[in-house]
């Protein structure tokens, strides 16, 4: 059958509450055009992020009952310990509270001020904590990846060339490389797996330690099954476990590809190193066995693990967004192509010509998206990249909006939707504006500044 249906069916619902067109203008002005100031009540369909937003299964609610809530050694750990090794093969599996965390531990104990770290592109928390540690985050994507109009299969991977020539110059102040699979902000584009092998060799050569954030590492897989040669016939765990076993240890964060609500980990292979960060673990996040998570997060996590390797699931995952990305591309829709494995991505500057970057094309679309149809995205573009740090301002490379899909959560007409409030903004987006930023933090601004419209 040419339809693919959500492989799953749905016992328990969240009702969304409607509201008018003229109810969200009002709501919008009141929260100074800044859409992470809305009650999320006030959302239709929030695509803000796919994080931490996952609908989890009844047999991850089922394992939630039976976590084991004991300081030390709770059986919840062995459970979640013994599923993300059999995935990954590391020998030392560090739960942390989400993502970041297990970032900060990391780079808290391998950068230095003065070092710097390569990658295909690092994720904002990523970058943001090899800077506090004083080093330099070096994003080294393929010259396709940044093309948004370009269809290439993996458009998420690291430019080898670049990669090698970097360590050759700056290997004395290079800790590791590391490897964001998919590459978030690059799109939600898929790394090869070739590409994968080919980086890993090339810091092993280097003599460095090679790492990944694994976050969309079940999205990734199933691209490296439909795209790349000789993985074609071959099971998704095979590709995860292939994945992984070149890596010398991850960061993750739960809230994607476990589908848990909450939760991350630290996997190492390095035994002084693991020592290190459980020992830093202790002070920040809570004992080794539990790292900031109630025994009940280790087992929706553990439940997760089993969930987002199934093959019907990611089939109708990666296809939600190709196929809003299909129609939005057929109407003339600028878009990121091709569909990333979580999100939609539009390329608002091209979309609105008439808005220039310092008038925040990305943002002001988000705006209208919401004003015309509910639908929450986030700017990735010039508001959250285009103050620098002496607090002058310079247009992003892009301005794009991401509406991220949260995973199991919307259904088909949900997609068709979007698609529809797309048509309508069609006809009338010459009539939109941009914005002016009167007040604003001195960094990450996004989540709080106050717009006006112009
Ligand atoms: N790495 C990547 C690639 C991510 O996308 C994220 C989070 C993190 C690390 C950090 O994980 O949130 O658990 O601390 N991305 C979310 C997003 C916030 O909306 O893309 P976390």
């Amino acid at each position: 059958m040419k339809t693919i249906i959500e492989p799953f069916r749905i016992k328990s619902v969240e009702p969304i509450r409607m509201t008018s067109r003229a109810e969200r203008e009002e709501m919008l002005a009141a929260a100074q055009f800044n859409l992470f100031k809305l009650h999320a009540d006030d959302v239709l369909i929030d695509l803000l992020t796919d994080s931490g937003t996952s609908a989890m299964s009844a047999a991850q609610w089922g394992a939630i009952m039976t976590g084991d809530e004991s300081y030390a050694g709770a059986k919840s750990f062995y459970k979640f310990e013994a599923a993300v090794g059999d995935l990954t093969g590391f020998r030392h599996i560090i739960p942390t509270h989400q993502g970041r965390a297990a970032e900060h531990l990391l780079f808290t104990l391998i950068a230095k001020p003065g070092h710097a770290i390569p990658s295909n592109t690092h994720f904002d928390t990523t970058r943001g904590n090899i800077e506090a540690a004083g080093a330099e985050a070096i994003d080294l994507p393929i010259p396709e990846g940044r093309q948004p109009s370009l269809e290439h299969p993996f458009k998420g991977n690291i430019d080898l060339g670049a990669l090698d020539a970097f360590l050759s110059e700056h290997g004395e102040r290079t800790p590791a490389v590391m490897m964001t699979i998919t590459n978030n902000a690059g799109g939600g584009q898929p790394v090869s797996l070739e590409n994968i092998r080919g980086a890993a060799e090339i810091a092993k050569t280097h003599g460095k330690p090679f790492y990944i954030d694994g976050c969309r590492f079940a999205e990734n897989a199933w691209f490296n099954k439909l795209r790349e040669e000789g993985q074609g016939n071959r099971g998704i765990k095979d590709i995860v476990r292939d994945t992984f076993a070149v890596a010398d240890g991850m960061t993750m964060s739960a809230k994607k590809d476990a589908f848990a609500n909450i939760g991350g980990w630290l996997a190492l292979n390095d035994d002084a190193l693991a020592e290190a960060a459980r020992t830093r673990l202790i002070q920040t996040e809570g004992f080794p066995t539990y790292g900031g998570l109630a025994g009940r997060d280790l087992e929706a996590i553990a439940q997760g693990l089993e969930e987002i390797i199934d093959e019907d699931y990611l089939r109708y995952r990666v296809r939600t967004n190709a196929y809003i990305t299909e129609r939005l591309d057929a109407m003339g829709v600028p878009v990121v192509k091709p569909a990333g494995g979580h999100a939609v991505f539009i390329d608002a500057r091209a979309f609105l010509p008439h808005i220039s970057p310092l008038e925040y094309p990305g943002h002001a679309l988000a705006c209208a998206l919401y004003e015309e149809g509910g639908i929450r995205g986030c700017e990735i573009g010039t508001v959250m990249f285009g103050r620098k740090p002496d607090g002058s301002e310079a247009p992003a490379a892009m301005d794009l909006v991401r509406l991220a899909m949260p995973r199991r959560v919307y259904t088909q007409s949900h997609a068709d939707y979007i698609v529809e409030v797309f048509a309508e903004l069609t006809t009338k987006k010459d009539d939109i504006r941009g914005l002016k930023i009167v007040r604003e933090p001195p960094m990450m601004r996004h989540f709080t500044a106050a717009f006006e419209r112009l």
